[in-house]
């Protein structure tokens, strides 16, 4: 079993605990898909108000559906469509607070106000993006950012090919 106590103190703090406890889960295991799961789990978990946290798999320039908590999702996304797909396209975080304005945005749970994807680069190709969905506008704030990259970059070291 594992049982992480995470700070309550601030957001850095809390992401802090949350990275050391994503580097344990990660450290000996090499395969990519249960250490996305055990991100996703812990992620969901750990984080307030989501009503989704996951990833899509960079397969071929197409995401699709990897490791997630939440309800099911829609399961392949182009390149340059939605919130997912412009992070893939142009390899930058989007944290966007209020999806519906946000053009071409994909609509898998009614419920998410708010949503930031964080590409997960290696060598300059694309393996993932992490997806976070919140039933809250505006959920997401710079701290959220800088804590979700971080977060991000520990465990593209351990899915590079
Ligand atoms: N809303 C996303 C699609 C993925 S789901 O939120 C899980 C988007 O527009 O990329």
């Amino acid at each position: 079993m594992y049982d992480f106590a995470f700070s309550t103190a601030d957001k850095p703090a809390l992401y802090r605990d949350l990275a050391d406890a994503l580097r344990a889960l990660i450290a000996d295991e090499p395969d990519p898909i249960a250490n996305m799961a055990n991100a996703a789990a812990l992620i969901f978990d750990a984080l307030p108000d989501l009503n989704w946290a996951g990833f899509y798999r960079n397969l071929g320039g197409t995401l699709v559906l990897g490791p997630f908590q939440g309800r099911p999702a829609c399961i392949r996304i182009p390149f340059g469509r939605g919130v997912c797909g412009a992070a893939a396209a142009t390899l930058q975080v989007q944290r966007v607070d209020d999806v519906d304005a946000f053009p071409g945005h994909i609509a898998c749970d009614a419920a998410s106000r708010s949503e930031l994807v964080v590409p997960l680069v290696s060598k300059g190709v694309l393996i993932a993006v992490l997806d976070l969905d919140s039933p809250l506008p505006a959920r997401f704030d710079a701290e959220d950012e800088v804590g979700c990259v971080a977060l991000a970059q520990a465990l593209t070291s351990r899915l590079a090919l």
